[in-house]
């Protein structure tokens, strides 16, 4: 199935300088970028991105952190793409990831770990809708679709 997530690279990202390098391993690892685009979150964003931890008493802090700088959020589709940048993000605690993987490049911190990435195709499409409007988003063709996928797969 083909999916879109959406990816936000964190602020520790943006002023450690990663965010060609994360474009870099998306990129290569054949997922198509269909939108793009740096911004500020605002507290009503915030406040619905992170409902499932707004009664946390880590959420001032996290809050803080995601609004400390802009972000720039991206979404990227592929067949099941949603769990292969899990894979390539790696788990929440950064000390705790495998080498290879963003997060465990990239974080030591369970807070400041670079990058957030859509964890399910119900949360992807409603995380899409809340940071693009259609218009931001782009249907292309790309020309390496047909070395990327097999034939049986597209
Ligand atoms: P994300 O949503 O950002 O991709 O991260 P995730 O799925 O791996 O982790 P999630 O449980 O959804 O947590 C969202 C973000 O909240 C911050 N956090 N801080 N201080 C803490 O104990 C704590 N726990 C979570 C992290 O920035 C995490 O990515
Ligand atoms: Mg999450």
């Amino acid at each position: 199935m083909v999916q879109k997530s959406l990816i936000i690279v964190k602020p520790d990202a943006l002023q450690r300088n990663l965010l060609g390098e994360i474009i870099h391993r998306f990129e290569r690892k054949g997922l198509k970028l269909i939108g793009l685009k740096m911004i500020a979150i605002d507290d009503l964003k915030i406040e619905e991105h992170y409902e499932h931890h707004k009664d946390k008493p880590f959420f001032a802090g996290l809050k803080k952190f995601m609004q400390s700088s802009p972000v720039v959020c991206m979404v990227l589709e592929g067949y099941e793409a949603i769990d292969a940048i899990r894979l390539i993000v790696g788990p929440t605690m950064g000390r705790a990831a495998d080498a290879g993987s963003i997060r465990g490049d990239f974080a030591m911190s369970v807070q400041y770990n670079i990058i957030h990435a859509s964890d399910s195709d119900e949360n992807a499409k409603a995380e899409v809708a809340r940071f693009f409007n259609e218009d931001e988003l782009f249907d292309y063709q790309k020309i390496d679709f047909d070395m990327i996928y097999g034939d049986d797969e597209r």
